[in-house]
């Protein structure tokens, strides 16, 4: 009989989730029932939305990697997202280089792409002291919780994203929100080929003074499960909108409760009102407006924010632990941390 199992077990906030219980399994022995599970793994993948292998001999890059593509042969290594990440392996990266301090708002991955992977994967090999959870949010649930009248405005106007990237001769930007540099996206420092994989991407550029770069693209609200057939929440506003940040800290300060949490909370409320007022949105690191270039009313950022926290699932990571995510229906963030932590990625295409 196998000593792996699949059962529905509670995260530490009380959500189901499903969890595949190794008991001490080897990556080979992991490998034979993936491969002989796959109906019944891709119908409680698609279920649950983030499937939970724990207890398996599985740990660092290249293992994680074996268990990645027995999951999902189609693995990706082109990333034209937001976080600085380091390449571990041909397909495994570090998840985010961003320090403890910065929590990651729920996203699906590169949801304001047209490219956004159907699948993706983490992997803990170094499981922080405190905090530091990887939550996962079914943006299904969050779609049927948000006001009708909301979700109208969504579905018939779009999101446009605004992005704003220093370049190689910029001078160094003192903004706590400044994302990484165009050349370091794009893997060149020249424009014209900057510009055409942006292009490639359904970007707009606008090239500005002192070398900077504006990319500008709308893309739909929402989208159907191509399984399921249900309407999932698919956009970056709760992280790219200008008030997002502040509403973020705000329920982090609530959840963890330590000092540096109302520091930050108190930090980013002021900085936002600041940052509001020297900068136009759309000179602001990050911005998304409706697809028409019309704001999002700020009560429906709130709103949203506050759907996505009661949904959320917040499970601490155990060293060796795999989450395997379907991008499709399910969002990834990440909670601050103290200590070391590692938690690698990996990614499917389409
Ligand atoms: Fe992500």
């Amino acid at each position: 009989m196998s000593q792996i199992h699949m059962a529905e077990a509670q995260s530490v906030n009380g959500k189901a989730i499903c969890v595949i219980e190794g008991q001490g399994a080897s990556l080979e022995v992991l490998k034979s029932w993936v491969a002989e599970h796959r109906a019944p793994l891709e119908a409680e993948w698609v279920r649950y939305g983030a499937l939970r292998f724990r207890g398996f001999e599985v740990l660092g890059p290249q293992a994680f990697e074996q268990v990645a593509a027995a999951l999902e042969p189609d693995l990706k290594n082109d990333y034209l997202g937001t976080s600085p990440r380091n390449a571990r392996s041909q397909y495994v990266f570090s998840a985010s280089e961003l320090p403890p301090y910065f929590p990651i708002a729920q996203h699906s991955e590169m949801s304001f792409l047209p490219s956004a992977p159907r699948k993706l994967f983490f992997h803990c090999t170094v499981a922080p002291q405190r905090r530091g959870e990887t939550p996962t949010v079914d943006w299904r649930a969050v779609w049927r919780d948000l006001p009708q009248a909301m979700r109208e405005t969504f579905a018939a106007r779009g999101v446009r994203y605004i992005r704003n990237y220093d370049g190689p001769t910029s001078p160094k930007s003192r903004d706590l929100w400044q994302l990484k540099r165009w050349d370091e996206m794009f893997s060149t420092t020249d424009p014209a080929v900057a510009e055409q994989k942006a292009v490639e991407q359904g970007l707009r550029c606008e090239w500005l003074p002192q070398g900077r770069l504006r990319l500008v693209n709308e893309r739909p609200a929402t989208r159907v499960h191509p399984v399921t057939g249900e309407t999932v929440w698919f956009n970056h506003t709760q992280v790219f909108h200008v008030a997002a940040a502040a509403l973020e800290y705000h329920r982090i300060r609530q959840q963890q409760k330590t000092l540096r949490a109302i520091f930050f909370d108190a930090l980013t409320a002021a900085l936002t009102a600041l940052k509001k007022r020297r900068k136009a949105a759309v000179d602001q690191p990050m911005h998304a407006t409706h697809g028409d270039g019309g704001e999002i009313d700020p009560a429906h950022v709130k709103t949203l924010v506050d759907a996505i926290w009661r949904h959320l699932v917040i499970e601490p990571w155990q060293v060796g632990d795999v989450l395997a995510i379907d991008n499709r229906s399910t969002g990834h963030g990440r909670l601050p941390f103290t200590g070391p932590r590692e938690v690698l990625v990996a990614w499917t295409g389409v």
